[in-house]
């Protein structure tokens, strides 16, 4: 394993790196980091939690002047992501002076506002709200140099592949572009032979991390309220979440664990954005026990500690499998993720299965 200087990492951010507990590569940053430091245009995958946030931060980061304007941007899918990929980044750069704004939906313009008076020389954001601010000259990114699309996929998918072509349109031309996610998909594709043309294309590791025991229950929906239950009871742990495919779902099963005495929250897209991250945040703290959650919350979190994922609905979108369970069994710690499969889902379960080659075991 190289150290982080062998990677080209510059010394002063090597010394920060240090002082914030980084000391060694992981698989990710040692395959990716040389790369995009050439100044190449790389798309990859790699599995969820094995730090694809600090591989394309250090891919660039020596190259920031943090005395000119914006040089480099991030695009996440979600708000919450995008305010957790704001914080990492941001531990590193506030150490090398360098200025980092974060943008996202739901949040009023006057705290924008305060954002953006700054002179930033990074900006994350979620594709509306970035490219609102792009478009009213609030940012100016012809200067941009470096383009990271996070949860590319996901983006695609979810309608914003226009935003994503604007945002390239709209940066510098010869701008170095940077795809990364645990999961590809057609979109992707498509976008990289489109408006990418020239591409490093990576395959690193394992989708799925192998800290993850994976379990699947065959069972009625009238049944899986129980066997929520006496699989707390019989499992040990400090913080789980349910993932469900609709709101509806989420509020039914958060109304019986809270009858259950479970300490728990409901995370979707019906609530305001303050309360969805105060909701994470009593989660971190250890304040809630339980988080039930829609796909919202399946991407690119990260949380210390989460001990069990269930997957009270089989998603529908195949690859939110491998994102909803990766909230576990993140970097060397075990995790644990339970799928509920009921008759009607059993052929899609089937496809996952076989599609990401899943090593599950059947429980009664
Ligand atoms: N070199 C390193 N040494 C120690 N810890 C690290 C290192 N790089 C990253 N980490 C930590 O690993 C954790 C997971 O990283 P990160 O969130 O970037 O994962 P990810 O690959 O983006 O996962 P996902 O697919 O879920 O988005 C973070 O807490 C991060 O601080
Ligand atoms: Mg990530």
């Amino acid at each position: 394993m190289k150290s982080f200087a062998e990677l080209g990492v510059k010394k002063d951010i090597v010394n920060v790196l240090s002082s914030l507990n980084f000391v060694k590569p992981l698989e990710v940053q040692e395959l990716i980091v040389p790369l995009a430091l050439q100044g190449k245009n790389v798309v990859f995958t790699s599995r969820t939690g094995s730090g694809k946030t600090l591989a394309y931060l250090l891919g660039f980061l020596g190259k920031i002047n943090n005395k000119a304007g914006v040089q480099m941007i991030v695009m996440v899918p979600t708000r919450e992501l995008c305010i957790q990929v704001g914080k990492e980044m941001k531990k590193i750069c506030d150490l090398l002076n360098i200025k980092i704004g974060v943008l996202y939906g739901g949040r009023d313009m006057g705290g924008d506002h305060k954002t953006l008076v700054r002179k930033n020389q990074i900006y994350v954001g979620t594709p509306g709200r970035l490219i609102q601010h792009i478009n009213e000259k609030h940012i100016r990114v012809g200067d941009v140099n470096y383009v990271v699309y996070d949860e590319s996929d996901q983006m695609f998918d979810q309608g914003f592949y226009d935003e994503c072509v604007y945002l390239k349109s709209r940066v510098c031309k010869n701008a170095q572009i940077i795809l990364s996610s645990a999961t590809i998909t057609e979109k992707v594709q498509e976008f990289i032979q489109k408006e990418i043309v020239t591409f490093e294309y990576l395959k690193i590791g394992v989708l799925i991390p192998e800290t993850i025991t994976q379990e699947i229950m065959f069972c009625k929906i009238q049944d899986k309220n129980a066997a929520v239950l006496k699989l707390f009871s019989k499992k040990k742990f400090k913080r789980a979440i349910i993932f469900c495919n609709t709101k509806v779902r989420s509020n039914g099963v958060a109304k019986f664990l809270d009858f259950n005495k479970y300490v728990c929250r409901v995370l979707n897209s019906d609530l305001e954005q303050k309360d969805r991250q105060n909701y994470l945040n009593l989660f971190k703290e250890s304040k809630v026990k339980v988080i039930i959650a829609t796909d919202v919350a399946a991407r690119g979190l990260h949380i210390e500690n989460v001990d069990i994922v269930v997957n009270y609905d089989v998603p529908t979108k195949l690859e939110f499998y491998v994102h909803r369970i990766g909230r576990t069994g993140r970097g060397i710690n075990k995790g644990y993720a339970l799928t509920f499969v009921c008759p009607e889902d059993v052929e899609r379960f089937k496809t996952i299965k076989e599609m990401f080659d899943l090593n599950v075991k059947e429980i009664k």
